[in-house]
């Protein structure tokens, strides 16, 4: 099951963190995987790791809030591969900042690399993905996105991005089915990465967390992999514009 063979995948932000092992765990079920993130040099040791296990896979700077760039890299992908079928829309940024101090910069940016992001590659990978008739679209969402009783304190503009996320792919989950599209949704708890790392929560309010959620750890990168496999493969055929919680239980509480 869950076998990739001769699929081609682009995985955004792949450098590090649940993107590299989204890219990893996609290359260990034999789909080809091009990585891509803002620094093509930081996504090569992706790629030698993957090569160095037999895989096939190749990098690409692509900021994802450049239309420009988006459309360049999936023709270029296009053009070395021939063809696309699974992407994972992982790219993303955090920082917290009160509302109130909340700039209009601050605003645009979350949201232009958040989900006008998510969009750009999802339409351009839904033009090429519609010519085979087959095609996987995985947004990385949040718990933090308006979801019952996770709204986090200096995180409007991030939980409005995630929120949104939510609200497009169902869209475009009943606009691309007549194309063979599946568009979904992984929305991760507390995963431990750079990114939460860097947002610097204070051990109390971490503790809390945990202790709120029932599973009383937080998540592996390896443990959301596992969903974007599943989503990524044939026998996900009937799943689409649905939204997955890989959150150790939290939203259940
Ligand atoms: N870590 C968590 O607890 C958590 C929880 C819920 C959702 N998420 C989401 O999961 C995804 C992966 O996050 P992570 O925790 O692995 O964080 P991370 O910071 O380790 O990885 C994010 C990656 O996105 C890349 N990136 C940032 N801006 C980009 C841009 N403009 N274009 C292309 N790439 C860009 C970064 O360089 C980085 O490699 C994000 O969308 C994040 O919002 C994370």
């Amino acid at each position: 099951m869950f076998e990739l063979t001769n699929k081609v995948a682009i995985v955004t932000g792949g450098r590090r963190g649940m993107g590299k092992t989204h890219a990893l765990a996609l290359a260990g079920q034999g789909a080809k995987v091009v990585v891509t993130d803002i620094d093509a040099n930081e996504c090569a040791p992706v790629v030698e790791e993957i090569k160095s296990k037999g895989g096939q896979a190749a990098c690409f700077k692509m900021d994802v809030s450049n239309k420009a760039e988006v459309e360049q890299v999936f023709d270029e992908v296009i053009k070395q591969f021939g063809r696309l079928d699974v992407l994972v829309n992982n790219a993303g940024i955090y920082f917290s900042k009160p509302a109130l101090e909340l700039t209009e910069e601050d605003w645009d940016k979350m949201i232009d690399i958040n989900l006008k992001g998510q969009f750009l590659c999802a339409q351009k990978a839904a033009k090429e993905m519609a010519k085979n008739k087959w095609g996987r679209i995985i947004n990385i969402s949040s718990v933090a996105s308006g979801q019952v009783g996770v709204g986090i304190a200096g995180g409007a503009h991030y939980t409005a991005s995630k929120g949104g996320i939510i609200g497009m792919s169902e869209t475009l989950a009943v606009e691309w089915a007549p194309l063979g599209i599946n568009v979904n949704v992984i929305a991760p708890g507390a995963i431990d990465t750079p990114m939460i790392q860097a947002a610097q929560i204070p051990k109390e309010a971490m503790d809390a967390m945990i202790e709120r959620v029932p599973l009383k750890r937080i998540g592996k990168p390896e443990e959301v992999s596992a969903m974007v496999v599943f989503l990524a493969s044939e026998e996900a055929s009937y799943v689409t514009g649905a939204i997955f919680y890989v959150d150790g239980g939290w939203l259940a509480v």
